[in-house]
């Protein structure tokens, strides 16, 4: 049925369209498909007691002030949680330098809405985080791509994209989605540097960092950034550090963070009022109930045994049942990794004839702002149980070995 608003769209909508490959993984969402299509994380290890417990607290101690309407910049306690939390990992900020968001999807949205005019480039990894394409693809953004390998993005290759003149570059450094590799300091430190050089700030998103499930942490971005724009406690750098209480709490509460230097955070904060005004103040509050004394910290560590496990088993699986040619990423964190096949084969065609073995992944070429990546895809091993995991990558094996 037409009606009036069909021929009303805004230009922009031209580049929202649904891709194939959401339409793909409708099919995925059947009751008996085992998925590794999704990024949920486990719901098992959902802290809901301690919710449960923190929102009759909020309620009842401060419950005018948690239904009423706070500030867009977010509650001023948990801001300054956050600021410290960042101080312990090199970051020297404080609450000025800090806005809460309704997860760091509007985040990318928000800064898409303050930086990108149409045709603006912006590097990003190859692959890189659907999402984000997603968001931008909304504000006419095009995009000059730099490749990755198992160190992730090549820094010998950045040069040549930094000379295209980018807005700005979107990186994730820590097990990247999709596909789980981390920056080494080394790489971080050359890609800080050559940023700086050729004065294109970045993006750093930051999602999965906490999730180290082995090897030592590495420094963000953001602290190797500030080294060279040194502050008495007020981050003023050139980058902008994303990170989520979704993947160290839950998703469903909305509740992520950005970092920058004040001047970003103003202007990220007059598109969010435009946008919804604040991040929910319940959320917000029970959130930092939830977080006092050092739960996360405590909570971390549980889903640190978890995924790790589940990482374990799909890496065994997968070296059990795959034929030759196929290889993977070995994440030290995170909830994905990375599956290659020989370079003739599609995975958006491999995906109809897994689904109809009752089992899903993502094509790898949903994360390539370039449609390249057809013979990747990505695995995610945080949401199924162990014993699906093994059953789904022996399906998997079959579907490819009836395939190569
Ligand atoms: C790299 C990356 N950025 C941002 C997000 C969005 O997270 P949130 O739930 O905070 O909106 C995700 C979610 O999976 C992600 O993987």
């Amino acid at each position: 049925m037409q009606t009036l608003w069909d021929h009303r769209y805004a230009l922009r909508t031209q580049n929202m369209s649904g891709s194939t490959i959401r339409e793909l993984l409708k099919l995925t969402q059947e009751p008996d498909i085992i998925s590794f299509a999704g990024g949920l994380p486990a719901p098992e290890v959902f802290p809901v007691e301690e919710f449960s417990e923190a929102c009759v607290r909020v309620l009842k101690d401060h419950g005018a002030q948690a239904l009423q309407y706070g500030t867009t910049e977010g509650y001023q306690p948990l801001r300054e949680m956050i600021a410290r939390h960042s101080n312990q990992y090199g970051i020297q900020v404080t609450a000025e330098n800090i806005m809460i968001t309704s997860g760091s999807q509007q985040a990318l949205d928000l800064i898409g809405k303050v930086f990108i005019n149409p045709g603006d480039r912006i590097l990003v990894e190859s692959p890189t985080y659907l999402g984000a394409l997603q968001a931008w693809n909304a504000y006419n953004a095009q995009y000059v791509t730099v490749p990755s390998d198992e160190n992730g993005i090549m820094v010998d290759e950045l040069e040549s994209a930094l000379r295209c003149g980018p807005k700005f570059m979107y990186v994730l450094p820590n097990f990247q989605n999709p596909t789980g590799v981390t920056i080494p300091l080394e790489r971080r430190q050359k890609l800080v540097e050559l940023a700086e050089q050729y004065g294109v700030p970045i993006i750093e998103d930051d999602p999965y960092g906490r999730l180290r499930f082995e090897g030592q942490h590495v420094p963000a971005v953001e602290v190797l950034d500030d080294r060279l724009h040194p502050n008495n406690g007020c981050y003023h750098g050139n980058v902008i550090y994303l990170s989520t209480f979704s993947k160290i709490l839950a998703p469903g509460i909305r509740l992520a963070w950005v970092i920058a230097s004040p001047n970003v955070i103003q202007k990220l904060v007059m598109a969010k009022q435009g946008s919804d005004l604040h991040t929910s103040t319940f959320n917000q509050m029970t959130a930092y109930q939830v977080a006092q004394h050092g739960f996360i910290d405590k909570h971390v560590m549980k889903i640190i045994d978890v995924y790790r496990q589940r990482r374990d088993i799909m890496l065994e699986e997968l070296k059990n049942t795959m034929p030759a040619g196929v290889t993977w990423t070995r994440p030290q964190g995170g909830l994905f990794l990375w599956v290659t096949l020989p370079k003739q084969f599609d995975t958006s065609e491999v995906l109809l004839k897994a689904v109809k073995k009752r089992v899903a992944f993502v094509p790898g070429v949903a994360f390539h702002a370039d449609k390249s990546g057809k013979n990747t895809m990505r695995l995610n091993f945080s949401n199924a149980q162990p014993d699906m995991i093994r059953i789904g990558i022996q399906r998997l094996a079959e579907t490819f070995k009836e395939t190569i």
